[in-house]
Formats: C-alpha cells, structure tokens, sequence
C-alpha cells in the first residue's frame, strides 16, 4: 500500500520540508497506511537507529510509534552544564520500585525517557563501553558473533569521535591533557557524536593525580577495550557546539525526510498482535525464523479513552521500549512467564519465564565530600550573576563550565587494585541461589549459574573493573557497582499500559546478593583514603554526614548509611535477555523472541550481562548490529552498507606524540 505524500501535521517547527510523517497527539485522525514492512515500538536508542538504518533502503516502509512527544531543544535539555535540572518529569516516565528489603526497606523511584529519543534526551552524556571481555561473557553465556570483536565494528560505525585535544580546550582549562584515544578503536563518521568539553573544573586535575597516588593508573583511553584506570571519560557531545547528542538528533532528524519513513508521537503502543495457529501452518512469507506465533502488527493509542488503532506489519514488529516497559509489553501481549499471564488474565501465547526475570543495574551512592578551600570554583557556584555570565558566555562562543557535564572524570578499579586479598574476597560469591527472586524456575536457575562463573572471571581481570568511582566539581564521589551478582524482576499487573493504579512492580533488589554491597563498602573505603591524599586534601574535603573515616572505621555505621543512600545509575538491562531458551532467555542470538515469528527486541532489555560501563554507547552498537542482522535476514542484502573501512587518522601532534611516549602501550 503507497504511503501518503507529504503530510506534516502539527505544529512542526524545525522540519520545513519533510517529506516523511510525523504525527503527533492532537492530530485528529491518523493518516498511517495500514501496513508497514516495519513497525517499531518506541523511539529511543533501539527503536531510532533501527528505523535509521531499515529505511536506508528505499522500498522498505517503517513506522516508529513512541509514546512521548517531541523535545523542545531547550536549554535545560541540550546544554551540558544543565544535567539534571530538567523540568521535572517533563519527558520522563516515572517508576517506583517495591520496597528495597536488603538496603533499608523503603523503596526508590527512578525516571526512564517518554520523548523522542527515549533516555537521551535526559541521560547524563557519560559514553563508556565497557571491556572486551565485557562482551566475550556474552559469546561464553551462548550467544555467538556478539563479542568483542564483532561488536567494535558496531561501535566504531556508530560515532564521530572528536579528541580531547582537537576540541579546542581553554588554556585555562588545566595544565594536562590526559587523554589519548586509540585511533583505530573509534569512528569519525557515525551519526553520534561524541566528544569532550571545553572547559574542565580544576578539581578533576586534584582527583586524577590523587587516584594515582593509590595506585589507579591513567588509562589513555578508557573506551579502547582495556576499560580500568581512571580519566576523563568522553560524553555523548557534538564538538562543535558542546551541546547534547542524543538519539533524536543523531538518528532520527537527519533521514526523517525519507517518504518511507513515518513517526507517531504521543501514541502508546498497547498490545502486540499476533496469530493463534502457533506457527504450525506453512511460513506464510518473509517473516524469518523458526516455527511460532505470527507477529501481526500491533494496537495502539494516545490514551485510555482514545480511540485504539491496528497497524499491520508485511516483516516484522521491532520491540524497542526500554528495559522496563518492553518486558511489560511482552507480558500483557501473551509471551512471558505463564502463571504471571494468568493471573493477568493474559491468554498465553508463549511460555516465556524470561521476560521481566535477569534485571540488572549499576547499584549507585553519591556521597559528597565538600571542599572547603578557599576559592574552589563548582558546578553549585553557576548562580545568580555568575550564572548569567556563565550563560552568555556558553551561548556566544560555546565555552566555559556550561559546556562540562556533571560527571566525566571517573576511575574504573579492578578488584585486586583495592583489596589486598582479591582471590580470598572473591570467595565471598559462592555459588548460592537463594537470594534470587522466587518467581526463578530452572531455566532460569540454569542461566544465572552461567552468569555466576563469567562474573566471578570477569573480577579477576586487571582490564575489567568492580566499580567505577565518580568526581563532581563539587566533591561528590559517588561509587558503582559494576558487574553484580543481584537480579531484579519486572512484572505487570494489569493488562493496560494506561493503568495507573496498577503500575508494573518493578524490583531490582538491589544487593540481595551481598557481594554486590560489598563491593560498594570497599569503595567507600577508598574514597578515604583518596582525600587523605595530598591532591586532594588541598581542596579540604568535608565528608556529609555518616561517611567520614571516622565513621569508616565503625563498618556496621557505615554500612548502614551506604545502604541507605543506594539507588539506581539507571542502567537498567536483562529484562528480555538474549540467551539460550533453557538459560532463561527471552530472545537468540538474532534478537528473535522465541516461539514467535516477525517479532525482536532492541534495546537495553537485551543485554545479558550488564557492561561495566555507563549502557549508551553499548546500546547504539548492539542496535547498529541488530539493524544488519535484521536486513540480511529479510534479504535486504542490498542495504546493508559495507561498514566503514577508513578511519580519519589523528592529525600528527608533537605534544601529543610526546606525551603518548611515556606511558604508551600499556593499555592495548
Ligand atoms: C536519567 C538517566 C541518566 C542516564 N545517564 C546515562 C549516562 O550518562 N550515560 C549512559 O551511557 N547512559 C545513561 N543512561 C542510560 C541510557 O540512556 C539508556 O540505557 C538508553 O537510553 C536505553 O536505550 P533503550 O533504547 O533501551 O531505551 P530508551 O532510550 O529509554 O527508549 C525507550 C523509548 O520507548 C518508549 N516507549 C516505552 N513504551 C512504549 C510503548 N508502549 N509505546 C510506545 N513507546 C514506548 C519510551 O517512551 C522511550 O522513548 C541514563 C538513563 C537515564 C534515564
Ligand atoms: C584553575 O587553575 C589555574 C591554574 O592554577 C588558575 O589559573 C585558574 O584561575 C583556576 N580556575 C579557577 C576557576 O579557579
Ligand atoms: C551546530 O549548531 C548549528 C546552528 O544551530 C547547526 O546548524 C549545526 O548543525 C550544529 N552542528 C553540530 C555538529 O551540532
Ligand atoms: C486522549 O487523547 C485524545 C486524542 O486522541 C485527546 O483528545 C484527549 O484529550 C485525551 N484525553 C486525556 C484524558 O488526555
Ligand atoms: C486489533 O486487532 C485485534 C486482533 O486482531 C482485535 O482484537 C482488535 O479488535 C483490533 N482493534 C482495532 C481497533 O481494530
Ligand atoms: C499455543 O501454545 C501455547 C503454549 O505455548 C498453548 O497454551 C496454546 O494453547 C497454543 N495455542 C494454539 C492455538 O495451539
Ligand atoms: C562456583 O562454581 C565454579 C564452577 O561452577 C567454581 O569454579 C567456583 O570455585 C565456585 N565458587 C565457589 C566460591 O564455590
Ligand atoms: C557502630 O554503629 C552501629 C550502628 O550505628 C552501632 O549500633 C554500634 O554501637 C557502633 N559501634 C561502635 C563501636 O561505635
């Protein structure tokens, strides 16, 4: 079925000339065909560079459906000095957790992306990848072609890197440079574009060479693959204008001109359609994979009262959510857990014990320890008249602090580099299963015990970290877990998305293994004897109240005052995991939900194990590579572009080259 010509509808500001769709929530009646090749069910990471990359080929047809509206592009959303003081909730669902029984039992509320570009539009611009062996677990937990080696491809076509030193740095902005990319393992010509900021707060420059005093050396590059150390870390900036890249303006704004490409803003998709035969019957056309329930679009609406509507899909339904609301879709769709199904009043389409289950986060605390050295300059001193200087200096030249985010100066520890006994402490895992949620049947008992034998080889390495330790300009040291051993679940509990007094429960049970706080007990153990170190005693640190060594010294205070801190770093993944069907898996290998035919998931729901890393940058490359392998499946070999062989090299630099002398070849 042709599409309809050019149809712009709305209030439509930046796109003047498309020739694409876009229909937003006041649009009085929907002019959508009612087929599409594609149907792609929310706009964030997954769902945007799936679309991307699909409509490159012409005669393919794709439809995004996302449940938020388009951002406004304001200040307090592109500037990256303004991280975290977005409007509240302005394009944010908000999700409350089950009470936390293993931190202090009150429970956490957290955000997730509703906006076009999901998560970010309102993400703190971190971009790390995580270790090699991050991903090998992955191929070892059974899921081959997605190491390493075969994901870097990934991430190097996903971005255009721009170096710490082609970024036009202020003189003041510090006396090093501390960075040095590796340039093979990074893209210059991908729609992402990452980079670093103008100005960098003197205090980083106190924490890097405190951290070194403990014995954390400077990693060049810590996303080259070699992921421990501490630097600054790059962050999801164009490097031209030092304002956000996300998703939205990355890949969506670019090709939304193609005719063959449609968006539905302020729509929520409700239900995946599907046909009962069970795939019994002959495979009735393109869509691959084995036998299963036939995917046959999906029902959707703007609210509860609205009227509903069906769009059919000719290939397949790209399941693109998010962690939290894809596994919810699944469920009340028919594919999930059984009893959980029935109970919902949910006619089981495919037993799927996986969907909700393997939910994984970064379990993260924030203490500050605030300086009280004179003339300390912070993020917190950009008010009033100073802020308005700030603003005007931002606005005319893109410099200045408005340019820094909130966090990009980070170190990565290795397990043995802050316990004295790394192999004794390990043993504190034990292969116990007891703390997992009751709802674990054996696959995914089974799974978990995988998981358990790469966790525990992964904290063994010296490449791979236990946490990551985070400086703010301001003295906060917030530290995360990285690879835990805790799982969380994901459950709906009514058959709407627009019920909103039957939310999904949503429980990480963060440390319910408590090797996990442990971990976390031990960073904050350092983080004592960091601002015991020279550097960083010149900025007179003040640890807030429970976090002074003193109290360090009672570990059962300390203890105590952690847990009640500890919430989300939002790096919630593993709610449909890609891992074999009698691990508990949600979908293979090629992203395909088991038992059904025309239906994937892409997005940080399929990460089986958690990078140690902050999940942006993973989450564009497992969908750059989700793309290829959905269009070779479909035969649409033709599209697929060879990937990019040539990467720009960094223009020769004497400084540079020197610098890289002393300390080169340690990481790589
Ligand atoms: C506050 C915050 C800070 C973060 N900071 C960082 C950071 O500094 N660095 C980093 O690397 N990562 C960070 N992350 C994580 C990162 O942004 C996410 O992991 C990533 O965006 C996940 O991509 P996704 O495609 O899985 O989902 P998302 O990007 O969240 O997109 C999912 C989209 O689906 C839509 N949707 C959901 N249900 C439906 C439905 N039924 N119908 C239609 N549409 C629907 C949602 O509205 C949303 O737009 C942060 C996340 C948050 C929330
Ligand atoms: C940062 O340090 C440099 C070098 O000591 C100094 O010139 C500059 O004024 C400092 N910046 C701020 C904002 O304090
Ligand atoms: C920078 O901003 C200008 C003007 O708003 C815009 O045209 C351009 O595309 C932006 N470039 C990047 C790399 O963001
Ligand atoms: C529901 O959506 C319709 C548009 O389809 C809109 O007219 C109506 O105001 C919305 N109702 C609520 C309660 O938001
Ligand atoms: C959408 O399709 C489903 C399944 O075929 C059907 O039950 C439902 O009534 C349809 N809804 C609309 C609005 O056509
Ligand atoms: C499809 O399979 C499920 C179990 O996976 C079963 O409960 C259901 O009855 C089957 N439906 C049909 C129509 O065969
Ligand atoms: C857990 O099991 C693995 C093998 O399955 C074994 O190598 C490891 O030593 C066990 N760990 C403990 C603490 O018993
Ligand atoms: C340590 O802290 C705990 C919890 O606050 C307290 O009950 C205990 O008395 C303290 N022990 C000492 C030796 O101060």
């Amino acid at each position: 079925m042709a599409l309809p010509v050019a149809l712009v509808l709305a209030a439509c500001y930046f796109l003047s000339s498309v020739s694409g769709i876009l229909i937003q929530t006041d649009t009085p009646s929907l002019p959508l065909a009612d087929r599409y090749d594609y149907v792609v069910v929310g706009a964030g990471i997954g769902g945007l560079v799936v679309a991307n990359r699909l409509s490159e080929n012409p005669s393919v047809s794709v439809l995004v459906i996302e449940a938020g509206d388009l951002d406004d592009q304001a200040e307090d959303v592109t500037v990256p000095g303004n991280v975290g003081e977005e409007d509240p909730h302005r394009y944010e669902w908000v999700v409350t957790t089950g009470a936390q029984e293993f931190l202090d039992n009150t429970p956490r509320s957290f955000t997730q992306g509703k906006v076009v570009g999901g998560s970010t539009i309102t993400n703190g611009l971190c971009w790390t990848r995580g270790s090699t062996a991050d991903y090998d677990a992955w191929v070892n937990l059974g899921n081959p072609g997605w190491g390493w080696a075969d994901l870097l491809p990934y991430f190097v076509k996903s971005e255009t890197y721009t170096a710490q030193h082609d970024a036009s740095l202020e003189p003041t902005a510090g006396a090093s440079q501390r960075t040095d990319p590796v340039v093979s393992k990074h893209g210059y010509q991908g729609p992402i574009e990452v980079g670093f900021p103008r100005y960098i707060y003197n205090q980083t420059y106190n924490f890097l060479d405190g951290i070194q005093e403990l014995g954390i050396p400077i990693n060049d590059d810590l996303n080259s693959g070699y992921a421990t150390g501490a630097n600054l870390i790059p962050s999801s900036i164009t490097a031209e204008n030092q304002s956000r890249a996300d998703a939205r303006t990355s890949y969506l704004d670019p090709v939304l001109s193609r005719p063959n490409l449609a968006l539905v803003t302020g729509h929520t998709v409700t239900r995946i359609l599907h046909r009962g035969d069970n795939g019994t019957a002959p495979n009735p056309g393109p869509k691959v994979g084995v036998p299963g329930r036939i995917i046959t679009g999906v029902e959707f609406a703007a609210n509860s009262t609205s009227q509903r509507y069906n769009v059919s899909c000719r290939r397949e339904v790209i399941l693109a959510a998010g962690a939290i609301l894809s596994p919810v879709l699944l469920q009340i769709s028919g594919f999930g857990p059984a009893d959980l199904l029935t109970s919902l009043g949910v006619e089981v389409a495919v037993d799927l014990p996986g969907v909700g289950s393997n939910l994984q986060d970064h379990p993260m605390l924030q203490p500050v320890y605030a300086f009280d050295a004179p003339d300390v300059f912070t993020a917190w001193d950009i008010v009033g008249r100073t802020r308005d200087a700030v603003r005007e200096e931002y606005l005319a030249n893109r410099i200045g602090p408005w340019t820094a985010p909130m966090v990009n100066t980070v170190a990565f520890p290795a397990l043995e580099w802050v316990q004295d006994d790394a192999p004794q402490f390990l043993t504190r895992i034990s292969n116990a299963t007891s703390h997992l949620p009751p709802t674990y049947d054996a696959t995914l008992l089974a799974g978990y015990t995988a998981q358990q034998t790469e966790l525990t080889a992964l904290l063994s390495r010296t490449d791979t970290p236990a946490y990551e330790l985070m400086s703010t300009s301001w003295g906060q040291l917030a530290v995360s877990a990285m690879h835990t051993f805790s799982r969380g679940t994901v459950q709906a509990r009514s058959v709407s998305v627009f019920d909103k007094d039957n939310p999904p429960l949503v429980d990480p049970r963060f440390c319910s293994h408590h090797f996990d706080c442990d971990v976390l007990l031990a960073a904050l153990e350092l983080n004592d004897r960091l601002i015991a170190t020279a550097p960083m005693a010149a900025l007179q640190p003040v640890p807030q109240a429970g976090f002074a060594p003193a109290d360090a010294r009672n570990r059962t205070a300390l203890d105590e005052a952690m847990r009640a801190l500890i919430r989300t770093e939002f790096h919630l993944s593993g709610s449909c995991s890609m891992l074999p069907r009698d691990l508990g898996g949600v979908v293979d290998p090629a992203l395909r939900v088991y038992g059904t035919r025309g239906l994937r998931v892409v997005d940080a729901s399929v990460l089986p194990l958690v990078p140690g890393a902050h999940i942006q940058a993973p989450v564009y490359a497992v969908a750059e590579k989700a793309a290829d392998i959905i269009r070779l499946d479909n035969g649409d070999v033709a599209g697929v572009h060879p990937l990019p062989k040539e990467v720009r090299p960094t223009p020769p630099h004497c400084a540079h080259h020197a610098h890289r002398a002393h300390r080169a070849h340690r990481y790589w």
